[in-house]
């Protein structure tokens, strides 16, 4: 009777397992890829600039719309008060980003070290009507970062990638216990990946469905 047991326990873990590969990875449907619907005029003037942004290709190595999504969503739920970005470009993340700052009355600082992108990310920004909530400082993150002031909520790494730990390391100091460090493209940032793997007061996953984003919480 006890080996029965057994074996009925055995053929029912066999299945569930061969079911389980059966199934296979994630599929994507027209529901996991619908866009985000605005919920007042403020998100709708947001959307319409990204969209537009978007038709018109005038995007310069920006962000998927899987991370965009996911950038504003990790700002809003941690309520974050002030968001900094390295690596502006045309401003196609930092209107993600402002979609979650005009519901928690934060603002943005992003950096950018050309001069047309800048200017690009600034009449989107103005498009959009969020250019209060945005401060782009022009030039070399590497010099202008010190110009930033703490507690910051969320930072944004999505520049030159062999600057990654450098970006960490002068920003980390300034970020909240409980705050997040996001940074794209992960795979060409092997430096980076060790340094937040390998640090006791951060954790850190990845998020693959876009670029590769890893999200680290700076732990309390
Ligand atoms: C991948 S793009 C950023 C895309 C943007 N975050 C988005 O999703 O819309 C990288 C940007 O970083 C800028 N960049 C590269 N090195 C930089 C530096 N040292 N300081 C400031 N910006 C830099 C580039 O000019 C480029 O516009």
């Amino acid at each position: 009777m006890r080996t029965f047991r057994w074996i009925v326990a055995l053929s029912l873990a066999a299945a569930v397992l061969v079911s389980a590969q059966r199934r296979g990875p994630f599929r994507r449907t027209p529901e996991t890829e619908a866009r985000p619907l605005p919920k007042d005029d403020a998100e709708k003037r947001i959307l319409d600039v990204i969209e537009q942004a978007e038709r018109e290709g005038r995007l310069f190595a920006s962000v998927p719309v899987a991370d965009g999504r996911a950038l504003r969503l990790l700002t809003e739920a941690v309520n974050a008060q002030h968001v900094v970005e390295v690596g502006t470009s045309t401003g196609y993340s930092g209107l993600w980003f402002c979609l979650a700052l005009q519901k928690t009355g934060g603002r943005l600082t992003t950096f950018e070290i050309d001069a047309r992108r800048a200017a690009m990310a600034r009449e989107h920004f103005k498009q959009a009507g969020v250019d209060r909530l945005v401060t782009l400082v022009e030039g070399d993150a590497r010099q202008t970062l010190s110009r930033v002031k703490g507690p910051v909520d969320v930072v944004f790494l999505d520049a030159d990638k062999d600057g990654y730990v450098t970006y960490l390391e002068k920003l980390l100091p300034l970020v909240r216990p409980g705050g997040l460090i996001l940074a794209h493209n992960v795979d060409m940032a092997a430096d980076y990946v060790r340094r937040v793997t390998s640090d006791p007061d951060l954790e850190t996953v990845f998020y693959m469905q876009g670029g590769g984003l890893s999200i680290t919480l700076k732990k309390r």
